[in-house]
């Protein structure tokens, strides 16, 4: 799909991956914009600045795991933009911890990182089955491919995130509803400030700007393929898990071993001193290679 002339929502749209997608969707010349966020304050300032450059934008307080909310960005943005072409369901939340994260803490990952995508996909679903054409973006992570070393609850739901892209993509496919999964691994978002998180994820590859994670987007998109991978070496980590997943196990616990951190505590917390310095290369390389 060209985002040109299409009306989109965003959820967790005030800052990282979320912002950036409005700002390239906006700058492609999208004909409407509803953004989404638990932070209020700051996705309706992004919603001012994107009208005034000329991008018809809402900007609305919303949390996405209650499903009244996300049938209300539905019905706001059919009210006052139009009918909605494409549903970025992009807000997430990690734990940064391992078993002994609380049961809250993991419900708090479902109910955002999974429930959310459901509603959304139950609110925006019938209008465009009835147009019989629309788009879903779901945010998942290159953790729900692989894994989040460090965060279980995580790379469980975000598992989840793709499993259920994925049945989406197959029920909805032949009735002009086009999915897409999207799956980064590092991004310098707020999500990644922790220290002991940007070590894990820096050992893994570069970490991109959320703006090019959003022109992976509008690639992906434009080409229509069901997974988008801004970091094209997750393909190759994912063939290599799926041709032997025990040897890409130890290769994954060979490389983490490098990083001398506990993943069995708090990633959060690991108390990895600051300026550490992580020599990345060879870290990659002992996951690949195992790979062949
Ligand atoms: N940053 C990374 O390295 C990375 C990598 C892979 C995937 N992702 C995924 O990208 C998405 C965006 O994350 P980001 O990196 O931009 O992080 P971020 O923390 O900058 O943005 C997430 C946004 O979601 C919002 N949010 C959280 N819970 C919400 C709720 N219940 N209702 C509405 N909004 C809510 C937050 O307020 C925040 O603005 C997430 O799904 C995340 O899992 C991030």
């Amino acid at each position: 799909m060209q985002i040109s002339g299409s009306i989109v929502i965003v959820t967790g749209a005030a800052g990282g991956i979320g912002t950036a997608l409005a700002r390239r969707f906006a700058a492609e010349g999208a004909r409407g914009l509803l953004l989404a966020d638990l932070d209020g304050g700051r996705v309706e300032d992004l919603a001012q600045e994107l009208d005034r450059e000329g991008c018809h934008t809402v900007g609305v307080a919303s949390d996405v795991t209650r499903e009244s909310d996300v049938r209300a960005l539905v019905a706001t943005a059919e009210k006052h933009i139009g009918p909605v072409d494409l549903f970025c369901s992009n807000a997430g939340i990690g734990s940064g911890a391992g078993i002994e994260a609380p049961d809250a803490v993991w419900q708090a990952c479902w109910d955002v990182n999974v429930m959310a995508h459901v509603y959304a996909a139950r609110a925006v679903l019938p209008g465009m089955l009835k147009r019989g054409r629309g788009y879903l973006l779901n945010t998942a992570s290159a953790a729900g491919l692989l894994q989040m070393p460090g965060d279980a609850a995580y790379t469980a739901t975000k598992h989840a995130t793709v499993g259920f892209a994925e049945w989406l993509a197959v029920t909805y496919g032949d009735r002009g509803i086009k999915v897409s999964a999207l799956c980064p691994q590092g991004v310098r978002t707020a999500m990644t400030e922790d220290h002991g998180v940007r070590t894990v994820l820096s050992a893994f590859g570069e970490l991109l700007a959320p703006e090019q994670v959003a022109d992976a987007v509008v690639q992906g998109l434009a080409e229509e393929r069901f997974l988008i991978l801004p970091h094209p070496e997750v393909a190759e980590h994912e063939r290599g898990r799926a041709s032997d997943r025990d040897r890409w196990l130890s290769g994954v616990r060979r490389a983490v071993s490098h990083l001398d951190l506990r993943l069995d505590q708090p990633l959060v917390q690991s108390g990895v001193p600051a300026g550490a310095q992580v020599d990345v290369q060879p870290v990659i390389e002992s996951v690949i290679q195992p790979l062949g």
